[in-house]
């Protein structure tokens, strides 16, 4: 049997090649770009959930397909839970995860409360079927940088599960434990369990 096809709303390598590797052979994933997307696609929610609802849902009434989305955050208790859904953009709208990284820190100065999660909401539409996958990791946030590994905030990012910066671990490592990676598993645990 050929396998079923589903769009991955995303763009990022490093996340597809990810994903890929959790699909198997049952299915195949498409890139925005496979299907000839190009849109800049607004996240105008105030929640992780909605923008990837958002997601999710134009590429379904845009382009037909079965498909999943995700959003992600860093969840910081002490400063009312940002950067939050504006992660990406903390610093401007560059998206300079060197200027995030810079911000928080400046703005934890003086902060002993150093909490924070990363929270991943998968939003997968499959047919009229909308169902979501939350996958969370707990830890605290470094009071300076440590680590080559990974990307955005993982230099600062101490997850409770080991002690280390999420940039001082493999990936195979982070991705037992990371908030996407419970997120995916979660879809792929669901995508198994639906008949051929
Ligand atoms: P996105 O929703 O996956 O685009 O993530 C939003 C922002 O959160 C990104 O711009 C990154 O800065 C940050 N982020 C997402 N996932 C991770 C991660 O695994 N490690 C560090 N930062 C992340």
């Amino acid at each position: 049997m050929s396998p079923r096809e589903i769009v991955f709303a995303s763009n990022n390598a490093h996340k597809l090649s990810e994903i890929r590797q959790l699909a198997g052979a049952r299915f195949r994933i498409l890139s925005l770009a496979d299907i000839g997307c190009h849109d800049d696609i607004p996240e105008t929610a105030d929640t992780l959930a909605g923008n990837s609802l958002i997601k999710a849902r134009w590429i379904k009434d845009k382009y037909g397909y079965d498909c999943f989305a995700d959003d992600t955050g860093l969840i910081v208790e002490s400063l009312g839970g940002a950067p939050g859904v504006k992660s990406a953009r903390y610093a401007g709208e560059a998206c300079d995860p060197q200027a995030n990284m810079a911000l928080l820190l400046r703005n934890m100065e003086e902060v002993a409360d150093r909490r924070a999660a990363f929270e991943t909401v998968i939003t997968l539409i499959m047919g009229d079927e909308v169902h979501q996958f939350t996958g969370r990791v707990e830890g605290e946030i470094a009071l300076r940088p440590d680590g080559n590994s990974g990307f955005g905030y993982d230099p600062v990012f101490i997850a409770a599960e080991t002690g280390l910066t999420f940039a001082s671990m493999t990936s195979e490592a982070k991705n037992a434990i990371s908030h996407r990676g419970r997120a995916t598993r979660l879809l792929f645990e669901y995508l198994d369990s639906l008949p051929d």
